[in-house]
């Protein structure tokens, strides 16, 4: 693992980012590939999904973590009425569990509340337990939606945790 010392800056995204941010998202991708045992997630080029989310929320809402030269990390702040999403958050892998993570959502949720937005919420997969964890030290408590499948491919779940007493799959 790497050292994350002072030297640590999150500033807003610029376009000389773009091939890093790529990166990053290609590893995001990565990651959901490896905890779900699925390399078709994401299709063959992953790394376009950046410049679609771009496209879409613009560059004045995502940040990245930059450590020397190196960017290490990716946020974005998606707002629409008056709420807030946060989409993308990746830390490259050598670099987490080292404060990366939550300077990156210290600076979205600062962000949000300048805006005057009332929530901000997260979408992470359900098996992605590490980010679920992360998230709820961050202060994210409240369960919002709860997304529910009934898979007809008759595909392999894992046992996943309890809610209400109902046992589910993930
Ligand atoms: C989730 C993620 C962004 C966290 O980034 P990070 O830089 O490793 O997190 P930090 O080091 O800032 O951790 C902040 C706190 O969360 C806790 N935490 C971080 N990862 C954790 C884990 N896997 N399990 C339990 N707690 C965790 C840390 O212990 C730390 O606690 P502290 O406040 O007491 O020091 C990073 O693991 C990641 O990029 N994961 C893959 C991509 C992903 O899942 N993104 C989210 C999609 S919704």
């Amino acid at each position: 693992m790497i050292a994350v010392d002072g030297e640590l800056k999150i500033r807003k995204y610029q376009p000389a980012d773009r091939g890093a941010c790529r990166r990053l998202w290609r590893e995001l991708t990565e990651w959901h590939r490896q905890i779900y045992q699925d390399p078709s997630i994401g299709g063959a080029h992953p790394e376009d999904l950046f410049d679609k989310h771009l496209e879409e929320v613009g560059a004045d809402r995502l940040w990245v973590a930059v450590l020397g030269s190196e960017v290490v990390g990716l946020i974005g702040l998606v707002v629409k009425k008056g709420e807030a999403e946060i989409e993308p958050l990746i830390v490259s892998q050598p670099y987490r569990r080292r404060g990366v993570g939550r300077r990156l959502v210290e600076t979205a949720v600062a962000e949000a509340r300048r805006l005057g937005v009332s929530l901000i919420s997260v979408k992470p997969v359900a098996r992605n337990v590490e980010a679920i964890k992360f998230f709820h030290r961050q202060g994210f408590k409240t369960l919002g939606h709860v997304e529910l499948i009934l898979d007809l491919s008759g595909r392999a779940w894992k046992k996943g945790p309890k809610l209400f007493g109902c046992q589910f799959y993930f």
